[in-house]
Formats: C-alpha cells, structure tokens, sequence
C-alpha cells in the first residue's frame, strides 16, 4: 500500500527540472516541444499587427529554444531578443537559419546576429539581470509552462522587470490539462494560476482558447486526456 502510494505521489509531483536536464535534452535531441512551422498564434496577434509598424518593434523570447517564430519576427525587419540557457539550442537557431554571429561575453555569453537584428543571451532566465532596450512585445510560448512549479514567482518578476508599463505586450500561451497520468513539463498553468500570478500588477485578457491534445501527442510521443492553449495579453499597469 504504501509503495502504491509513493507511485501515486511520485507521478503527481513533476521532478525539479535545473539546466543540466535542458542542457541534456538538446544534446540528446529530445526536442518535442519545437515546431517546424511558426506559430497561428503568434502570426495572428503579433506578426500581422507589425508587419506593417514601420518603426523596429522590439520582441523578446524568453527561454527561446530555436524557435522558427523569431525568424518570422526577423524576416519583418524587427529586432529579437532572446535568453536561453542551452548553448547547443542557440547555436543550431543561427545555424538552422544561416545567420552568421558573433559572440561576446558580458556577465554571460551573447550572440549577436551580424545581418539580423537579432541577440541571444546564454543565460539562465530566472537570474538574468541585464538591461534591455525597450521591449513592445513579448511572446511566451512553452515558457512559463516549462518553469518548475517553485521557481514561477521569479520567473513572472524577471518578465515584469522587463515590461514597460501600459506598453509592453505579453502574450502568454499557458497550456491546460487535468490528467494524474501526466507531469511536466510543460506543467499546467490554469487561468486562475494567471490571474494569481499576474492579477496584481497587470490587466489580463483572455484571448483565445485552442484544443492541442493532438499535436501535443503526435510531437511529445506522451498521453494526455485533454489538452488545451490559453493565450493571455497581459500588459503591466
Ligand atoms: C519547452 S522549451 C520551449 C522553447 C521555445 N520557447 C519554443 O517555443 O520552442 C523550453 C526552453 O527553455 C530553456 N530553458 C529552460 N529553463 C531555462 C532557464 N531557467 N533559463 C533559460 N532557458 C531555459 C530550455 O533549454 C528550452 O530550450
């Protein structure tokens, strides 16, 4: 009964995930989480809204990967700005995209495009204590979700540090199932668990709600019962 019952707790309580977990999930190519196409979402409410911003709108991908959506955001002539802890994901987003870089070293590694306006910081996102140009948007994709249970408070602190208040545009894809059978990450961030984090200090916008249990199931080769994609806008107050 009780080894049941260790069972039973030890599927419910997602393990701790530090950097050597990301760092070894991109060395062994456990990438599930990264898509070949550019997000519906982020084309729909970020990219056709600047598309025709004639001014250089600033993005930021907070624990980027190699996302092909900062490319779409390049290839509108606007600036990237990304943080990354795992070396091997922000090399193959240069690489993947032939985009030729230098990098410097200033409190961490960073990577700076020399044909695109684009920079990826080496660092860990929950420390990372660098000043920022103004940011317009920030897309936060499979971000928050991938944050241990007990470190979201510090995550949500270093985003709204980064937020120009009643300016910078945070939409927040927060992924959302009930299932005992699975543990992040991505971990379940309920709309409640929005409103607790943000609510405060932010207004919140519901803005789409999509069903994702198939798509998350053909590229995580895991089960889940129901799963689905709020994005939120959140802008600072
Ligand atoms: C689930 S993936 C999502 C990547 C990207 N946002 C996307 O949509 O493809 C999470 C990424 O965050 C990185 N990561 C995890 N914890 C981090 C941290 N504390 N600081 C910086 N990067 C981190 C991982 O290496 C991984 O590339």
């Amino acid at each position: 009964m009780t080894e049941l019952n260790d069972q039973a707790q030890q599927q419910q309580t997602p393990e701790k995930k530090d950097l050597t977990y990301w760092n070894s999930q991109w060395c062994n190519n456990k990438i599930g989480f990264h898509r070949l196409a550019v997000n519906p979402d982020f084309e729909k409410y970020v990219l056709s809204k600047i598309i025709s911003v004639e001014q250089q709108q600033s993005i930021l991908f907070p624990l980027s990967g190699k996302t092909v959506d900062m490319k779409a955001a390049l290839d509108s002539k606007h600036q990237v700005i990304g943080i990354e802890c795992a070396q091997l994901g922000i090399e193959s987003f240069f690489q993947e995209n032939n985009i030729k870089y230098n990098i410097e070293n200033n409190e961490c590694q960073v990577y700076k495009g020399i044909d695109y306006p684009v920079t990826i910081f080496h660092d860990n996102f929950l420390t990372f204590n660098q000043t920022l140009p103004t940011i317009d948007w920030i897309w936060d994709r499979a971000a928050l979700v991938a944050v241990n249970l007990s470190d979201r408070e510090q995550y949500r602190d270093n985003l709204l540090r980064l937020m120009t208040p009643g300016h910078t545009r945070l939409y927040l894809v927060a992924v959302c199932y009930d299932d005992p059978e699975l543990t992040g990450p991505p971990h379940s961030v309920s709309d409640e668990d929005v409103i607790s984090l943000f609510g405060s200090t932010c207004s919140i916008e519901l803005i789409s709600v999509n069903d994702t249990t198939a798509d998350f199931i053909a590229n995580s080769h895991r089960n889940v019962r129901l799963m689905e994609e709020h994005l939120h806008l959140i802008i600072r107050k």
